[in-house]
Formats: C-alpha cells, sequence, structure tokens
C-alpha cells in the first residue's frame, strides 16, 4: 500500500513510500482510507513544533474516513462495507482522559503511526460509524476539530440554549464550535481577520462578527455587544496571544474552553481568573463516547462539515501550505 512517511521534520520531508498493507488480527478491523482532513496539529507536526522527540518513521495525520474491508476472527461489532473513522486517542474510550490515554494518539509521533496511508488495522472498539448523510470526505473532518468543538461546549461548558458563545477566528475548531453553538440556540459571537469570512460566518449563524486585525481590542468590543457582561463561553483557540483578552471577554463565572496555541508571545496575568472566578477547562480532543454522542446530534440535525478545499493524495504538501497561509475557512481535506 501507499504511505506517507517522514524521516525528519520539513514539509519537504514527507515522503509517499510502499509499506505492507496491514492483515486484520484477532479483534482488528481493516481499514481502507478514502480520505483525510487537516489540523492546525498536522502542521505542528510535520514541521517539528509539536513534537520535537517523534520517533521516526512517522506517519502523520490523526483524522480518516473509510471502509472496513476486512476483520479478525474475533470482531463482533463490524461487518465488511461499513463505514467508520478510527477515534483520535485510541485508548481514550470514556470517561475521564488519563496520562497513559493521552499517549494513544494517533500521528503524534509516539507509539500510534498516523492515518495516512490507504489502510489501516485498528482495534474494533476504536473506530465509530460514520453518519449516512455524510460523504467520505465530510466524515473525514470529524476526529480531531468536531469532537474538540463538540467537548468544548456540550461536555466542558454544558452549553445551554441562548448562552453566548465567542469563537476565534475561522479555522477548523472554530467553526465546527459555530456549528455546534446554533444547534443548541446558543448566540455566537464570532471573531476573524477576515471581512470575507466573517461574511461567510454570518451565513453559519453568527449574530455579530468582529475583525481582530482592524478591532484589536475585540475584548471591548465583545464586552459592547453584550451589555458589559461578557459572553458565557470562550472557545480559546488562540493561546498566549489571545489569552488575556478572551479572560476579559468572558462573563464572571463563565467558561473558558482552553483549546489552542496559534500565537506564541503574549503576556497574561491570571489575577483577573480569579477575581471573575473564570472555569478555565483544558480540552484534549475528546473520548470515543463523545464522538458518538456528536455524531447523533449532526445525524439528527443533517448537520454538513465545512470544507474550504480538497486536494489529491499527491498533493498533502501543497495541503499543509495552504493550511499554513490561514486562507482556508473551516477545514482542508485530502481525497485517497
Ligand atoms: N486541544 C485540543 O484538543 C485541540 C484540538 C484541535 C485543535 N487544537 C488547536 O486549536 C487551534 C486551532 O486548530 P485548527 O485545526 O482549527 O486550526 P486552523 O483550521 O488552521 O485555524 C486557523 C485559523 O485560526 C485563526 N487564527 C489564527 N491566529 C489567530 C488569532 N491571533 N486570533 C484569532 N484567530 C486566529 C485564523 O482565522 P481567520 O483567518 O478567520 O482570522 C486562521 O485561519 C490550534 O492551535 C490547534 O493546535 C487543539
Amino acid at each position: 500500500m501507499k504511505a506517507y512517511e517522514m524521516q525528519q521534520f520539513g514539509i519537504d520531508n514527507l515522503q509517499l513510500v510502499d509499506r505492507e498493507t496491514p492483515q486484520p488480527k484477532g479483534h482488528e478491523v481493516l481499514i481502507k482510507f478514502h480520505a483525510f482532513s487537516l489540523n492546525y496539529r498536522d502542521l505542528m507536526f510535520v514541521d517539528g513544533r509539536y513534537n520535537p522527540r517523534a520517533k521516526f518513521p512517522a506517519v502523520p495525520f490523526s483524522d480518516g474516513a473509510g471502509e472496513i474491508t476486512a476483520i479478525g476472527e474475533k470482531v463482533t461489532k463490524w461487518k465488511v462495507g461499513e463505514r467508520v473513522c478510527p477515534i483520535f486517542m485510541q485508548d481514550w474510550r470514556d470517561g475521564e482522559l488519563s496520562a497513559a490515554k493521552s499517549k494513544t494518539s494517533l500521528g503524534g509521533g509516539g507509539d500510534w503511526d498516523g492515518v495516512l496511508r490507504e489502510y489501516g488495522a485498528f482495534d474494533e472498539q476504536n473506530v465509530v460509524k460514520i453518519p449516512d448523510h455524510l460523504s467520505q470526505e465530510e466524515a473525514s473532518t470529524l476526529p480531531c476539530a468536531a469532537v474538540t468543538a463538540w467537548n468544548a461546549l456540550a461536555v466542558s461548558g454544558n452549553l445551554k440554549a441562548g448562552d453566548t458563545v465567542l469563537t476565534l477566528g475561522t479555522g477548523g475548531v472554530s467553526i465546527f464550535a459555530v456549528q455546534f453553538a446554533k444547534l443548541f440556540g446558543a448566540e455566537i459571537i464570532a471573531t476573524s481577520s477576515s471581512d470575507e469570512k466573517l461574511a461567510k460566518v454570518r451565513g453559519l449563524g453568527a449574530i455579530e462578527t468582529i475583525n481582530y486585525r482592524t478591532r484589536e481590542d475585540w475584548d471591548k468590543a465583545v464586552l459592547e455587544l453584550t451589555g458589559k457582561n461578557g459572553v458565557d463561553h470562550v472557545v480559546e483557540v488562540g493561546g498566549a496571544g489571545t489569552m488575556a483578552k478572551s479572560v476579559n471577554a468572558v462573563k464572571a463565572g463563565g467558561h473558558v474552553a482552553v483549546i489552542g496555541v496559534l500565537t506564541t508571545a503574549g503576556d497574561f496575568n491570571p489575577i483577573s481568573i480569579l477575581i471573575k472566578a473564570v472555569r478555565m477547562h483544558g480540552i484534549f480532543v475528546g473520548s470515543r463516547t463523545m464522538f458518538e454522542d456528536m455524531n447523533r446530534a449532526i445525524e439528527a440535525n443533517k448537520l454538513k462539515p465545512v470544507i474550504d478545499k480538497v486536494f489529491a493524495f499527491g498533493e498533502v504538501r501543497e495541503a499543509l501550505r495552504y493550511m499554513e497561509s490561514g486562507a482556508h475557512f473551516g477545514k482542508i481535506v485530502v481525497r485517497m
């Protein structure tokens, strides 16, 4: 089978190689992948920022969708032909995250190869069914970005109709957060560096939008829009450079889902967290149970992921460079 492999970091060091096609044993199912999606983590992984101690050779990417083409002799849960996605952390099926579970993510340079290959064998417990109304390309966007946004709002945030949600930028996680917030009947305030993208995010249901380039004090804009109260939830994907403003924009007793590291420079004084009794909650994707709960909501509402652009399997480097440019709105997909 064909697989993308890295022997060292760098987009140009991603090599298409031949590997032996795995055979499913015991409780394993064999997935023939049809599509993959990119996460910012993949870009960080490939250029060496995510895990400087990665084991090589490494197959990158966590998110793939495909069909089961063979099953091990002990498999009872699945049949050949069913459409599935592997879960992000193979050992986080349910309950709380643990240090051991967090080491089982796909494509992070640890013991688990990523999905950027024609076939992969996975334990039958570590894959989830693709909602029927989604294509393989749409389904490939779910395992990391969508589950993260779901965990941030539906699980950690206990989101309720009428809550206000602030999303930062219009990347994969943020656009899923907008879609889930809309689905719950929440009011969305979205930011972006581009007025064109802000028009698109209004089309998805954001009631207010702020250009964080032209309005650098976007936290003050959020306070103006909320009668000086602040929002109930911030989907915080920016990290060091946005955290102080996110905490300023959240209401007293509000919730900040701490997710991303899109920016690295910034100073943040944690005193406002305690003065406002803000609930800060670190999010690391989510469990299989969260993925399955999310898929039920996606299915019931016929929700469609927002795909910006689809690249061919031979164009993975171009897809990563496109992500690097920040031109995308929602998800970038690679078709097998
Ligand atoms: N903890 C977890 O479990 C988890 C899971 C998934 C992702 N993440 C992290 O979450 C972040 C987002 O991931 P992603 O895959 O959604 O990334 P992505 O699709 O590449 O999102 C990039 C977008 O973020 C926006 N952005 C960049 N800098 C910004 C800033 N200073 N303020 C506000 N928005 C900014 C830009 O949107 P505009 O062009 O609209 O300005 C940019 O296009 C990354 O740091 C990623 O590592 C964490």
